[in-house]
């Protein structure tokens, strides 16, 4: 991809993570689930790139890879460290890893079991500042007011145990102990999947309203097609470990350019019940990650596969103005957008 890398906070190259499949007594290593394969992409300073795709292709795997969570097979990550430096994320020893964890956080998808029920908001939320010596005593007490007001929580609820909060108050506990390191970049997984609809939407409008507050960078991860339209930047399309498709939000949901990403758009409820969707029901099952097929890993559900892609794999391919599509054919077929964006 041709971008300037001082334009990113982020910029994730050729990105692997293979998970080794072990058999019998002597755990034999038999294969592997190629649960991310060569994946590229970048987020650029106070952005939401929202990663979307269906369940298992790897959008988790991806997000615990670049805040080193789990250790990537193979490529690389560079990361702009609050100096302004560009970090290469794999090189770093645990001085530094540690250093950068104040940087880079993570919000999860269910605030019921990241929460520990036997700690207090207040230990809960002062647990990353305490860990990093960042505030002791009365300045710590003080701070995790700050955090819990700054997330719409009542201050004086800190003595109080999870348990005695809601699903939504619960998610702006897991937010508040995020933003305790003061983060410049967090991976939000699925983290407003286990809402009703309308804590959903405070929970988004808070994240937003943070974002611009804080000056963050997300990677939002989703497999909500509306939530992914409705806060994301640009947005990134994955099918079975691979990247497929890049674009701005505007761009990928009016003119995709992958077969892939135009079958999920159609999936997409229709906003307006007088206009018809036309959705595309893909024949056979997603591919397994760990025996994929050949050549391009859609080929066998692809209305649109021709002889060469049971053959070659397809390279992400610059198919507008940053807009990407690992499809041999992209640009060329007549894709439908979403319906009533
Ligand atoms: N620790 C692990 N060991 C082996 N395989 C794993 C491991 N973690 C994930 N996988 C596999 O890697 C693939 C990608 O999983 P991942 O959880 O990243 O998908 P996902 O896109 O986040 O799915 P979901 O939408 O369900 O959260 C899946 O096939 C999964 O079974
Ligand atoms: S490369 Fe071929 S099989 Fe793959 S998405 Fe494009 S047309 Fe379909
Ligand atoms: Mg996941």
């Amino acid at each position: 991809m041709s971008v300037q890398t001082d334009e990113l906070i982020l910029d994730v190259r050729y990105m692997k993570k293979y998970f080794p499949i072990k058999k019998g007594f002597l755990q034999k290593n038999v294969g592997y689930v190629k649960a991310v394969d060569d994946v590229e992409f970048h987020i650029r300073p106070g952005e939401t790139f929202g990663l979307v795709g269906e369940s298992g292709c790897g959008k988790t795997t991806l997000g615990r890879c670049i805040l080193r969570a789990i250790e990537p097979s193979a490529g690389s990550i560079l990361f702009r460290d609050r100096h302004g430096q560009m970090l290469d994320v794999l090189a770093l020893d645990s001085k530094g890893l540690r250093a950068i964890r104040r940087d880079m956080q993570l919000i999860f998808q269910d605030p019921y079991s990241s929460l520990n029920p036997r700690m207090t908001v207040l230990n809960i939320i002062a647990e990353p500042l305490v860990c990093n010596g960042l505030a002791h005593g009365a300045a710590l007490r003080e701070r995790v007011s700050e955090l819990m007001e700054m997330v719409g929580l009542n201050s004086r609820h800190l003595e109080r145990y999870p348990h005695a909060f809601s699903g939504g108050q619960r998610q702006r506990i897991g937010i508040a102990r995020a933003l305790a390191t003061n983060p410049r970049f967090i991976v939000c997984d699925e983290a407003v999947s286990a809402l009703d609809v309308s804590v959903q939407a405070q929970i988004i409008n808070l994240l937003q309203d943070l974002q611009e507050k804080l000056d963050l960078s997300y990677l939002f991860i989703s497999h909500d097609l509306g939530v992914i339209q409705h806060i994301s930047n640009r947005v990134g399309v994955m099918y079975v470990g691979k990247m497929v498709e890049t674009a701005s939000t505007q761009d990928l949901f009016a003119s995709p350019k992958h077969p892939y990403t135009e079958a999920l758009l159609s999936a997409k409820p229709v906003p307006d019940p007088r206009k018809k969707s036309n959705r595309i029901i893909l024949p056979g099952e997603v591919a397994n990650p760990a025996n994929p097929p050949t050549g391009c890993y859609f080929h066998p559900r692809c209305p649109y596969a021709k002889d060469i892609c049971k053959i070659q794999s397809p390279e992400l391919k610059q198919v507008g103005d940053g807009h990407y599509a690992a499809c041999h054919f992209a640009g060329e077929l007549p894709l439908r957008g979403a319906v009533g964006i």
